[in-house]
């Protein structure tokens, strides 16, 4: 079948990997979530106690991230070196230290590098999420979309995530916050040139998924 790459690009609490997933699902497509990357070579890092703040070790460690990541969008998992950390990636301690991994440079090239294999292995079929995915990753991916929310909104969606009862203070730091520190890595505040902005704050998921598929059908 033919070739179709859809890249999604968003602050957290922005709906991308509910509304990724089932844009998969509905197109048949792979699923790539490269945030849980970032994620899964952070935890990694603080397993084996590399500093964050040494460069050059994170450089290598993620090089060397022993990382198996399924590409199913109805069964998402994350091995790494064998141990599922499919929850504890989604922890306070792996996402307040996510934003100090991200920063790095060579890390990222290395992990951009990944990204873009998995894109090729599946035949160019596939949805991938994350930050930079519109920009940097698949930049000539067929349809590519900038899914925003309001702060209000996404502190929401984010709190009914951690389980409807947060911390305000806690979930403000890891919707706000966390962008902030991010922002500063990669620009997804912006849409670049091509790259369409679809704003989630009022719509259900469905109407989400709906708004993506129009893009989608539109740049096929
Ligand atoms: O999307 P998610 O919130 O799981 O991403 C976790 C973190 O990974 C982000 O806060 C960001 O620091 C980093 N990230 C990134 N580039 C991506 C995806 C995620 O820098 N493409």
């Amino acid at each position: 079948r033919d070739q179709l790459v859809v890249a999604v690009d968003g602050p957290s609490g922005s709906g991308k990997s509910s509304v990724s997933k089932e844009v998969a699902r509905r197109f048949g497509l792979a699923y790539l979530d490269t945030g849980a990357m970032y994620r899964a070579l952070t935890w990694w890092c603080l397993d084996r106690g590399v500093d964050l703040a040494d460069a050059a070790a994170v450089a290598d460690a993620a090089r060397e991230l022993p990382l198996d990541q399924g590409t199913d969008p109805d069964r998402e998992s994350v091995l790494v070196a064998g141990t599922d950390v499919g929850e504890e990636i989604r922890g306070a301690r792996v996402t307040e230290s996510v934003s100090a991994v991200a920063t790095n440079p060579a890390a990222r090239a290395a992990l951009v590098a990944r990204q873009q294999e998995v894109i090729a292995r599946s035949g160019r079929r596939i949805v991938a999420e994350g930050r930079d995915i519109t920009t940097v990753v698949a930049p000539d991916a067929h349809a590519r979309i900038l899914l925003t929310a309001d702060e209000r909104a996404r502190m929401a969606r984010r709190g009914l995530q951690n389980g409807g009862t947060p911390d305000a203070e806690q979930l403000h730091q890891q919707v706000v916050g966390r962008d902030a520190k991010d922002s500063t890595i990669v620009n997804f505040t912006e849409a670049a040139d091509g790259v369409v902005t679809i704003d989630s704050s009022d719509l259900t998921v469905e109407q989400t998924v709906q708004a993506v598929i129009d893009v989608v059908v539109r740049a096929a």
